[in-house]
């Protein structure tokens, strides 16, 4: 029978997922599949905890909704301390949306309008950097670097600049770390003065690199200067840490590696863990002051902003990750994972790098390890490899391969549940390994 669902390829069969348990999803065909990627670096803690299920049922027939004018409810206040609690000292104040695009246009409201009632009418440019992505609003778009989907609404973007990001595997400079001096950080100071600190109202990052870099990770000194950068311009520094975040890389968030605190945080896809769509905007007390003590408002606003079921979700999700003591043991895991993928990129040239931190993991594909050289952008060889992988029952992320310099990389992102086990971990690399081995002997590696 003829689908009445809008497809995101309307041209392909999607198979139908019949039930999800722990780290497998079913569907209706008796396949089962390994969830090497969490969905989307989405499902944390797995799927089917009755704990979660129960509470957003709870609180459906408690209280299902209200408009965020005019109550709270009791999830969004205890999740909201939550994260409070859990973030670092200063990231108090939290707003809660639907998805880490609403996040992040939330985010530049909040820091142009911030500047505003500061006296500062000019400051709304956000400078984003290159291997970006931020969501699929016009607004983050603007200020992210993925050329597939700018190049489709280019017309329709604000100018916001971009500068490169630190991502030493591939430098855009061609320098390498430490002797590179930070040209990239540096360039953030540059592209202010162009374009007159007066009008830049914030910088948004990745902290590790998601879809369009595959967890690179940035070199240590960076976040530092940055911030330092950041102080001297006043522009807010705002942490996307929607796929990063909360807890993903072995800290609460990733710029905690760094002992930096930005003024604003995003969070999403976890934050939820695919049981309900929540995200975060986690604002920094010398921002949330300035609207508590001048216009008393913040002028924005979604119907579903702190959804009640939403937040009972997110807190039963945040419950079950300490209760397990789920934080805790993503360093290890990841550190067991990491080491596998480490071992087989001495077995197969195809993986040209593997990076990232906790249990977001990535490996680039290159067509010659020595020269870095990338597969041709016809042969398609990640989403040809996540195929091969779905086919031997591993799902992997492949990304939205966001580039500055519209070069297809190819890029594989691991980042299984952290209630993986050693057993789980041991299934998903040799999965992978087949799968690989087959990519490799299929395309032309040198
Ligand atoms: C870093 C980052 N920011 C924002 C988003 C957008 O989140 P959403 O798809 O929930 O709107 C994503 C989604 O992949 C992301 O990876």
């Amino acid at each position: 029978m003829e689908s009445n669902v809008f497809y995101r390829s309307p041209a392909r069969k999607y198979p139908v997922a019949a039930k999800a348990q722990g780290i497998y999803i079913y569907d209706t065909e008796g396949r089962s599949y390994l969830d090497g990627a969490s969905g989307c670096v989405v499902a944390n803690i797995g799927y089917g905890v009755p704990s979660v299920a129960e509470a957003i049922r709870e609180q459906a027939l408690n209280t299902s909704y209200v408009h965020g004018s005019t109550f709270t409810s009791f999830p969004q206040e205890e999740l909201a301390r939550c994260l409070a609690q859990s973030a670092p000292e200063g990231l108090d104040y939290v707003y809660f949306v639907s998805g880490g695009t609403e996040a992040n246009e939330t985010a530049f409201a909040m820091a142009h309008q911030y500047h505003l009632q500061r006296g500062n009418r000019n400051k709304w440019k956000i400078i984003g950097r290159t291997l970006s992505y931020h969501g699929s609003s016009l607004g983050t778009l603007a200020a992210a670097s993925n050329v597939g989907r700018r190049r489709l609404c280019s017309p329709l973007l604000l100018p916001f600049p971009l500068v490169p990001a630190p991502h030493c595997y591939r430098c855009q400079y061609g320098l390498t770390y430490p002797g590179c001096g930070l040209l990239c950080a540096r360039a953030l100071e540059q592209t202010i003065l162009a374009e007159g600190p007066e009008n830049v109202a914030a910088f948004i990052v990745e902290p590790i690199i998601g879809t369009s870099a595959a967890a690179s990770v940035p070199p240590p000194d960076y976040f530092p200067l940055v911030r330092e950068i950041c102080d001297r311009y006043d522009v807010l520094l705002i942490a996307d840490e929607v796929l990063c975040g909360y807890g993903r890389t072995g800290k609460f968030l990733a710029l905690d590696h760094w002992q930096v605190v930005p003024d604003l945080v995003t969070l999403g896809k976890g934050l939820g863990g695919g049981y309900a769509p929540l995200a975060a905007v986690i604002a920094h007390s010398s921002v949330f002051e300035v609207f508590k003590n001048n216009w008393g408002s913040f002028i924005h606003g979604y119907t579903y902003q702190g959804n009640p079921v939403s937040c009972a979700a997110g807190l039963a999700v945040f419950r079950y990750l300490c209760g397990e003591r789920l934080f805790e043991q993503v360093v290890e895991k990841g550190r067991y994972l990491a080491a596998g993928l480490e071992a087989m990129a001495q077995q197969l040239r195809i993986i040209g790098d593997v990076r990232g931190k906790g249990l977001l993991l990535g490996l680039e594909l290159v067509r010659d390890r020595e020269t870095k050289e990338s597969f041709d952008k016809s042969q398609q060889v990640a989403e040809k490899v996540k195929n091969i992988c779905m086919e031997a029952g591993l799902l992997l992320y492949t990304g939205v391969g966001g580039s500055a310099d519209v070069v297809a990389r190819d890029y594989l992102i691991i980042a299984p549940p952290f209630v993986i086990t050693r057993e789980e971990t041991d299934r998903l690399l040799a999965m992978l390994e087949a799968s690989l081995r087959k990519a490799q002997d299929t395309f032309n590696c040198t």
